[in-house]
C-alpha cells in the first residue's frame, strides 16, 4: 500500500513538526499550580502559595521593581515572612517569566481639541 504508507509519512511529519514548533513557543506548565516550570520555580511554590492561590501569582505581571514592591506589601501588611535567600531567585523567575506583557497596541491617536 504505498499511498497509504506516503499518506502516514506525512503525517508523522507534520505531527512531528507542530509538536517540534509547540514546544518551542509554549513554555512547560507545572498541570498542578499552572506556574511556568523554570529555575525558581521550586523556590516560588514553597514561598507563595500558603496564603492565597498560586493563580494570583501567575495572573500578575510586572517588572522586577514591581514584583518586589508586591512581596515588600505583603511584608509590610499581610504578614509574609523574610523569603532570605529565595527572595533573588524568586525574584530572577518572576521577571523572567512574569514580566511585563510587550504592548500589543498602536500608540494612541493624537487627539487635538
Ligand atoms: C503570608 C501570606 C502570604 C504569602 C506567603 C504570600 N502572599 Fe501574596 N498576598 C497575600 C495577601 C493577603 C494578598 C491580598 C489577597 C487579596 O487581595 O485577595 C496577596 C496578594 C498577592 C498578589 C496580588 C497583588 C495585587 O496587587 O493584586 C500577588 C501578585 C502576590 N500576592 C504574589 C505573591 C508572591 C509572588 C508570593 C511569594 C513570594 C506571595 N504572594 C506570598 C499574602 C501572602
Amino acid at each position: 500500500m504505498p499511498l497509504s504508507f506516503l499518506v502516514s509519512i506525512m503525517l508523522a511529519s507534520t505531527l512531528l513538526a507542530t509538536s517540534a514548533l509547540a514546544q518551542h513557543a509554549e513554555p512547560k506548565l507545572d498541570p498542578a499550580s499552572g506556574l511556568v516550570i523554570a529555575p525558581g520555580f521550586e523556590q516560588v511554590r514553597a514561598q507563595c502559595t500558603a496564603c492565597h492561590s498560586v493563580r494570583l501569582v501567575a495572573q500578575n505581571r510586572a517588572d522586577r521593581d514591581g514584583w518586589l514592591q508586591m512581596i515588600r506589601w505583603m511584608q509590610d501588611t499581610q504578614n509574609l515572612w523574610p523569603l532570605g535567600e529565595a527572595e533573588p531567585v524568586i525574584l530572577d523567575y518572576l521577571e523572567a517569566n512574569y514580566g511585563p506583557l510587550p504592548r500589543g497596541r498602536r500608540a494612541p491617536l493624537e487627539v487635538s481639541f
